[in-house]
């Protein structure tokens, strides 16, 4: 077909990957990028977790022509998960793989991502390389500020983030230093680029859908009318599908090449937006000229926290506004915006009619099929105008607003006067946008610095502002239009008349430049390379992206499995019917509970569970079936076709509020606790006692591991099964594949290489999935795969589990604490998890750091319709932290004592028994805190922050401090241990343990190394491989977790090499005499001709500790300090220091990395992640990216300082050392008690009092808002600016 009246179009697409020219000439229009370079191309370096633009580890580079003489390139960083394959016709492509390898050389900004140790897990390392890659190649000299304000797209979830923006900062150029032309990037070509072209037209069909690419609006509507009868789309950057996925219609036409709608111009009257420009191309003609962005300065900063740099570089501004227009519940910026901007959209009705509407007539269009937004034309501000934007969210970037609001405000700042119509736009409020007209008008020509007009105005701006409740909490969200209004008002305000302790809260915010320090001990020489700051082994291929997951095998003939689950959470099934996904073409078979009646095992997993629901439907979310297909794409398809209904229905319990008046609790002896110590009855009736009584919760997590779980099953002969799992339990995942399938366990080889990030999720949950894969590869004798999407993966399985705890304590006028008595509930979700435990392991934390003589513990589980909770880093640990730290700080504020000394008073020392009865005869919890009160400058900082509280009537500071112990118990978890040495003189190791990002490979390397390094050779850690965990070398092992895991094995390891050792220290001394050494190569060529087994395993099973319950405790501290804005509730963390007591760390660089990113993790934890649920059906709404919100590099403090305490000895942990991945986490709960310290400041201020009460987490800005118990919406401006003077 001639789409146009000129050339036929194309029906092959021709695209450059990696300079090399790729033609794809059955090219499926429903590909996306991603799933082409991995699945056809084979480039497995970008994963594709989240599929909606949210993660960035699919982030690709894609270069296209910046002008019509096709030579200058425009290069960006690009979502490959949301950019179709189609749309990248005519352009160059980079992957990782294409800028650098472990063999070719590794690119700068890989080189830096190593150095600085900024990967663990290595799942989201590929996806920040491209970013950053993308960035030097548009700006080969970048500030410190552009690389901070580039990396808003990736989340990382192990690291914390500090170790990569340091990396990638290194090569910022600060004002021009250090900065040569050698740094300039090498831009990406292809030898075949003048082939490559986008001017042409393209005709791409398969499986049912043509893809269209017109050149011109002519084009277009001739693909519209030829096309009338079929269901037809228009496509610009296709990044919408990130927030509402797509099923692609049968006629999609891609509308960004269109010339005229690529325009983008700037000239005296205003910004010329052509209808494909992007969010990327506003932000830099918004910048291209100074006058345009001081004037619009809010505005522009507000674009930049719309989405990720990523999706602002492919999404358009017109596309958005089309997104507004088409879905109800999407909260636009961009409307927002350009409406308060009173922007004209240029519409095409037909390929000849053009309209110009405003922002508020297109909302008004009764349809807007069949239109083009061809132009938005952005009206320059006069001088006199004042352009103010707002928006809360929950994250600072890449979060859609909770309400956001412009003003356009014409003032006269000399007579203080509103001199012509002001426009004032609130998002968020319900479908569209709205216009305060009623507002505006009364404000038009009054003077804004009389409080009785602007509190008349805002009477009028409540009225007319009408929450649409399903929007959100309706008092917060009205709370925040007076908040606005408020901020907006003041900020009119010529800033000398603002009165100084209203200044903070409309001040301007920047993003910072963040930094950091980390610090530790040399190490010790003796012990070399052990306690050395080493990378991690794989660390080179993990920057280079060549380091494969589970996903990244092919195993050949294989199959794709995909979860049906259920969509109700208490109910019965009453059918089910897979006959329309079984009639798909590719579709395999469908797989439930009745096809496993005569063939397997369904509740292997536990006693308590099913692999898939028999009948009962405990939660919504829970595994129904299986849909098994020749490819992914047919599976999941499928999967939505399998007919389930359900019978005898009923409302989900979700909340622990819920199953406390459902009576709806788990009664087992084994889990509950009721726990005495002392007579907490005595403390309380004690004279001198003070009582202090509270309640407090924390809330659920998600792991968010960015490789979701997934398992691959390989059948062989003889009913052998080879199973590649992403679990942290080999062994366990055998023994319940051997229990479902009935088979032998030495049948069923369990392999585990890495695990790209778990925190615990991967303990027993995987096994859920393992199971259900094997079933299906037994079934079918062929290999399958099962990976789950990210919301599958939210459903299904379940977080860090919720407590209530009602706290009763007696404490002496000094702050010392003489009884505790705690009433708990943990919401525990629909069955228990296997052997997770729950009030059982209490003691173990609850007391914190600190000696308090009598108890009285009583816990309850709940049962409710949700997934059950599995363990999460620091799984009780971090729970109960809150509680009794929460406790503490209520003592320190009604007694009016310091919170530091009352921590202080109570803390335990040497020689004292902690509640769980360890003895701590090594009890560092006061040298820790000392010296980071010491070293975080906490008592001048606290002054400080008194004072500020004391001088800003609505930016409030808190800064706490917050000591942690954590025990480490190994008593009977067996690890082993095999090590093998090669005639070469290499070494292979095979060990028990799963690498998950926590260095456990690098650690026992060192001690391999160490070890046979004893006999005086030169044992390199370049002669060491560790090779695949498997459960044909070592069986019958703990999981790793509970931070031991690296010690353990590395314990086996020192075990195993050293029994080498004892058999090669013979042939040395036949080699040499005495202490003279010899190379390592010549000792084993010569061991090798002396018949020595250079095999050895090694084992550790440990024995109970003499002292107590654990092998020893570790101690930590955490000093955090936030701002919290009291108007919106927002937070902002000014700086955290965090001080762990790591004993003489095997690999300082290693556990600094985990102290960083565990302490982020908890701020996520404490601070922005919140489950909700559908209170009908209990279907968990924060079931992806879009609505659940993981700190991001944005979100850490500013200011991020990091250390292990310095000499510090540990004659209890594996030579010396202490464990590092859980104890830091807990010490992030000072971020939330230094947020309820600033609350109380708020409080207090206009309550009266010490205006403290416990804070529960998360504090999202909502919880914040309200909890500050300030009812903005009904205060006057009058007194607002009373309760200054
Ligand atoms: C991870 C993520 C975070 C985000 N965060 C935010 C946020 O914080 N704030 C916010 O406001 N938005 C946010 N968005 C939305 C984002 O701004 C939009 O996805 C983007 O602007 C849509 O543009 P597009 O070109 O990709 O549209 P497409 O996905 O290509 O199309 C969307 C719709 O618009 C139509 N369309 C596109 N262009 C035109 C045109 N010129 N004329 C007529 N119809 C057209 C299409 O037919 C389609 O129906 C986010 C999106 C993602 C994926
Ligand atoms: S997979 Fe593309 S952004 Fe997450
Ligand atoms: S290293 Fe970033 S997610 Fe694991």
């Amino acid at each position: 077909m001639a789409l146009d009246d000129g050339l036929p179009s194309r029906k092959e697409l021709r695209f450059a990957v990696n300079g090399k020219l790729v033609v794809v000439r059955d090219a499926d229009p429903r590909a996306s990028l991603g799933d082409f370079l991995r699945d056809n191309l084979l480039l497995r370096g970008l994963k594709m977790p989240c599929r909606q633009g949210g993660c960035g580890a699919c982030t690709v580079v894609i270069s296209s022509p910046r002008s019509s003489d096709g030579v200058l390139l425009r290069h960006r960083p690009v979502n490959s998960c949301l950019r179709t394959l189609c749309s990248v016709d005519g352009m160059l492509v980079t992957t990782v793989e294409g800028i650098g390898s472990c063999k070719g050389g590794l690119h700068r900004v890989q080189q830096a991502l190593v150095k600085h140790n900024g990967s663990q897990c290595g799942f989201c390392t590929p996806g920040w390389v491209m970013n950053m890659y993308g960035l030097l190649l548009e700006t080969p000299n970048p500030l410190p500020q552009q690389v901070e304000d580039q990396l808003d797209g990736n989340l990382c979830r192990c690291t914390g983030y500090r170790p990569i923006l340091d990396a990638f900062q290194s090569l910022a150029c600060s004002s021009g230093d250090g900065c040569s032309a050698g740094d300039i990037e090498e831009v990406p070509t292809c030898k075949n680029l003048a082939s490559l072209r986008q001017d042409d037209e393209l005709e791409i069909s398969k499986g049912g859908v043509t893809w269209f690419r017109v050149s011109s609006l002519t084009s277009l509507y001739k693909v519209l009318r030829s096309n009338a009868v079929h269901d037809v789309q228009l496509v610009c950057g296709n990044t919408s599908s990130g927030v509402y996925p797509r099923q692609f219609k049968s006629v999609v036409v891609d509308i960004s090449c269109i010339d005229e709608m690529r325009r983008v111009s700037i000239d005296s009257r205003g910004i010329r937006l052509g209808g494909a420009a992007s969010l990327s191309d506003m932000e830099a003609v918004l910048n291209s000229k100074k006058e345009v962005s001081s004037s619009y300065r809010s505005l522009l900063q507000h674009v930049k926290r719309i989405a990720t740099h990523q999706v602002r570089n492919m999404g358009t501004v017109a596309g958005n506004l089309m997104m507004t227009y088409q879905n109800l519940g999407f909260v636009s910026d961009v409307a927002v915006l350009l409406f308060a901007a009173e922007a004209i959209l240029t519409i095409a009705l037909s390929d000849a009619v053009r309209k110009d509407l405003t922002i508020e007539d297109f909302f008004k269009l009764p349809s807007v099929d069949e239109i083009v937004i061809v132009e938005i034309f952005l009206p320059l501000l006069p001088e006199s105008v004042r352009f103010l934007t707002y928006k809360v969210a929950l994250r600072r970037v890449n979060s859609h607003a909770l309400l956001n609001a412009a003003f356009r405000f014409d003032v006269n700042s000399s007579k203080g006067l509103i001199q012509s119509a002001p426009v004032i736009v609130y998002g968020g409020v319900g479908h569209f946008p709205v216009r305060a007209k009623n507002a505006e008008a009364f404000l038009w020509g009054k003077s804004f610095t009389d409080p009785q007009v602007c509190d008349s105005a805002l009477e009028i701006l409540q009225k007319e502002i009408v929450m649409d409740p399903s929007y959100g909490n309706t008092s917060y969200r009205t709370s925040l239009v007076a908040a606005y209004f408020y901020k907006a008002i003041l900020s009119l305000w010529p800033k000398d008349r603002v009165p100084s302790t209203l200044q903070s809260s409309i001040s301007e915010f920047s993003w910072p430049i963040t930094s950091g320090t980390k610090s530790f001990d040399k190490g010790d020489p003796s012990q070399y390379p052990v306690s050395k700051p080493l990378p991690k082994l794989s660390a080179m291929s993990q920057a280079s992206g060549e380091l494969k997951y589970v996903n990244d095998f092919n195993f050949g003939n294989e199959l794709y499995a995909t979860y049906v689950i259920s969509t109700v959470g208490n109910a019965k099934i009453k059918s089910i019917d897979p006959a329309r996904a079984l009639a798909e073409n590719g579709v395999v078979t469908f797989i439930s509970a009745a096809t496993l009646a005569g063939a397997g095992y369904n509740n292997k997993v536990n006693e308590f569970e099913e692999v898939f629901a028999t009948s009962d439907i405990l939660y919504c979310g829970q595994a129904v079936g299986l849909v098994v297909a020749k490819s992914k794409r047919v599976a999941d398809y499928a999967a939505t076709l399998v007919d389930v209904q359900y019978m005898d229905i009923k409302k989900p319990i979700i909340t622990i509020e819920d199953a406390v008046s459902a009576n709806s609790f788990f009664h087992n002896k084994d889990r509950e606790l009721e726990f005495q110590q002392g007579s907490v009855t005595e403390a309380f009736s004690d004279s001198e006692a003070i009582l202090i009584e509270g309640q407090v919760s924390v809330g659920n997590q998600y792991h968010f591991h960015l490789e979701t779980q997934q398992a691959v099953c390989v059948p062989s002969e003889d009913g052998f099964i080879e199973v590649y799992s992403s679990t942290q339990n080999p062994s366990k995942v055998q023994s319940c594949v051997s229990a479902g399938l009935n088979r032998p366990q030495h049948k069923i080889t369990v392999s585990v290489k890495r695990i790209g990030g778990a925190y615990g999720a991967k303990i027993n949950r995987s096994l859920l999935i393992a199971m259900a894969c094997a079933f299906a590869a037994d079934l079918l004798k062929r290999p399958v795969r099962l990976v789950l999407d990210l919301s599958t993966n939210m459903q299904l399985v379940g977080g860090r589990s919720p407590y209530f705890c009602k706290y009763k304590i007696s404490a002496r006028k000094n702050g010392q604490i003489t009884g505790v008595k705690m009433d708990i509930i943990n919401n525990h979700g629909a069955h228990f998890d296997f052997e997770y435990p729950t009030g059982s392991t209490l003691p173990n934390f609850i007391d914190g750091a600190y000696k308090i003589p009598n108890w009285d513990l009583k816990t309850k589980i709940a049962r409710t319709n949700t997934p059950a909770c599995t363990y999460m880093r620091g799984p009780v640990f971090v729970e109960t932290t809150t509680m009794i730290e929460t406790a503490l700080d209520h003592v320190a504020f009604t007694l009016g004592l310091a919170r530091d000394q009352v921590r202080e008073i109570n803390m335990y020392e040497k020689g004292d028994v902690s509640l769980n009865g360890q003895r701590l005869n090594y009890c560092n919890a006061k040298l820790v805190f000392d010296a980071i009160k010491e070293s975080s400058n906490y008592l001048i900082r606290s002054k400080q922050v008194d004072e500020y509280n004391s001088s800003n009537l609505w930016r409030k500071r808190g800064i706490s401090i917050v000591p942690v112990k954590f025990i480490a118990e190994w008593h009977g978890l067996q690890h082993l241990a095999l090590i093998n040495v090669h005639p070469d003189g290499s070494i292979s190791i095979h060990h028990s343990g799963c690498e998950m990002g926590q260095g456990l490979d690098v650690k026992v390397a060192q001690v391999a190394a160490m070890t046979l390094g004893s006999l005086q050779v030169d044992v390199s850690m370049e002669d060491i491989a560790v090779h695949t965990t498997t459960t044909t070398v070592a069986n019958n092992v703990a999981e790793s977790g509970g931070s031991v895991a690296s010690e353990l094995c590395a314990k086996a390891v020192h075990d195993g090499c050293t029994q080498l050792v004892d058999r090669l220290r013979g042939v040395k001394t036949m080699l040499v005499s005495g202490s003279k050494s010899c190379s390592w190569k010549d000792l084993i060529s010569a061991a090798v001709s002396s018949g020595v087994d250079l095999q050895a395993r090694g084992r550790v099973y440990p024995a109970a500790a003499e002292d107590g319950p654990s092998q020893y405790t570790s101690f930590g501290a955490g000093v955090t300090e936030v701002e919290v804005d009291i108007l919106t509730g927002e937070t902002f963390v000014i700086r955290a220091d965090v001080l762990l007591d790591c004993g003489k760390s095997l690999n300082p660089a290693v556990d600094i990395g985990q102290v960083q990113g565990a302490f982020i993790q908890g701020l996520g934890y404490f601070l922005t992640e919140e489950f909700h649920y559908d209170p009908s059906t209990g279907k968990l709404l924060t079931d992806g990216t879009w609505e659940y919100k993981p700190p991001f590099a944005r979100d850490i403090p500013y200011e991020f300082n990091t250390a292990l305490l310095p000499n510090s000895e540990n004659p209890s942990g594996f030579l010396r050392s202490k464990f590092s991945g859980e104890p830091p986490y807990g010490t992030a709960c000072s971020a939330l008690l230094a947020v309820s310290q600033a609350l109380a400041a708020a409080r207090s201020q206009w309550n009266g009092g010490n205006g403290w009460s416990p804070l529960s987490s998360p504090a999202t800005p909502q919880n914040v808002a309200l909890a500050a118990e300030f009812p903005l919406s009904s205060v006057s401006f009058r007194e607002l600016f009373s309760m200054n003077k």
